[in-house]
């Protein structure tokens, strides 16, 4: 078994390897929201100026067993790295995983970085692999989220009479943009990431305008906005990505700005979002950190579930750190 590097202007060999993900993922996650095959694409055929990204392979013989994504980010958070390992459910305990983890931590090291950070989910139900797996390579647990699930229709939560939803889908309209980018730094900001100690990531216009065009690609993206009726002023806005051709979307951030807290915008604009959604959308994922009481009430009235807990783990690989 050898780790190599993914040819990514290789077609076939990005399906092969795109294949092995899903398989791993979904192997103990039955309610895992995994990257499609048309996301995979688009970011794996296109450079980025804001993280550099790797793709290994375990593979044995001609038969690709393990992958592993390794994220550089290039702009903040130099000395981060973030990864996400998997192995086919066949072949996992001998060794595989730590072969894979391995290559990222000297990749990491190579580019100067001295944590990797990474994602790990698992089932409320199922018995998964991946928090002892993490634990085994020395990380620790930094934040916790939960996963959640909902089934549309959801209860129709209308918008409070002060305020009107603005709706638009893809790339935001130039008319808006200044209060978006307002809302979207406040949102980094804001975000309760535990204890993970991370710099803001800051989004000027060109890089929003970059995530837009990288996210069309893959996406339907579908963003509903609240105005305050008085004075026009944006109060919160809510981010909704439908995968081309899935029937499922996934709720990115909600935001609802502090002066105009307590009018359950955030209820509203994800209800108009789930709204607007053709018919054949019928669930909806979410995330939310357990202790984001006012998050997590306004998910429940909708419906939402948890169906899994969600781990950001970060492991130290200063040189005389472990790993
Ligand atoms: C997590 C995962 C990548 C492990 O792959 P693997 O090839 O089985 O890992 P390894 O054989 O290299 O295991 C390394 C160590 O991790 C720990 N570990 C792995 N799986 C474990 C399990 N099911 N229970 C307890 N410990 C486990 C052990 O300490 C193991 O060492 P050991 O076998 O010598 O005891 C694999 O189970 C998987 O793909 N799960 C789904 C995706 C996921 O959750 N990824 C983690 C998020 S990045």
């Amino acid at each position: 078994m050898e780790i190599l590097e993914l040819d990514p202007t290789d077609a076939d060999a990005r399906r092969r390897w795109h294949e092995v993900r899903e398989g791993s993922v979904r192997a103990d996650r039955p309610h895992a929201l995994t990257t499609t095959l048309g996301a995979f694409e688009a970011t794996a055929t296109a450079a980025s100026t804001y993280v550099a990204r790797t793709w290994l392979q375990a593979v044995d013989g001609s038969e690709v067993v393990g992958v592993a994504e390794l994220e550089l980010p290039l702009t903040e958070n130099l000395d981060v790295a973030w990864c996400e390992v998997g192995v086919l459910p066949g072949r996992r305990r001998r060794g595989v995983g730590r072969a894979l983890w391995d290559a990222v931590v000297e990749r990491s090291r190579a580019a100067g970085r001295t944590r990797v950070g990474g994602e790990v989910s698992v089932d409320v139900d199922v018995a998964g692999a991946g928090h002892a797996f993490a634990t085994a390579m020395g990380a620790v647990e930094r934040h916790r989220e939960d996963h959640l699930l909902a089934r549309l229709p959801v209860p129709a939560t209308p918008i409070a009479p002060d305020y009107e939803v603005v709706t638009w889908r893809g790339r935001c309209p130039d008319e808006h943009r200044g209060a978006y980018l307002a809302m979207r730094n406040q949102m980094n900001a804001d975000v309760p990431t535990g204890e993970l100690d991370l710099e803001t990531t800051v989004l000027d216009d060109e890089r929003l305008a970059a995530s837009e065009r990288g996210l069309m690609k893959a996406y339907d993206v579908r963003v509903a906005a609240a105005r305050r009726r008085s004075d026009g002023t944006f109060g919160g806005y809510s981010l909704l990505f439908v995968p081309h051709g899935e029937d499922y979307g996934w709720q990115d951030d909600t935001l609802v700005m502090p002066e105009h807290r307590g009018h359950r915008l955030g209820a509203a604009l994800k209800s108009a979002n789930y709204a607007g959604l053709p018919d054949h959308v019928g669930v909806v994922h979410t995330w939310t950190a357990p202790d984001n009481t006012a998050m997590h009430r306004t998910n429940t009235a909708l419906g939402f579930r948890v169906v899994e807990h969600m781990y950001e783990m970060e492991a130290s690989i200063a040189s005389d750190g472990p790993g």
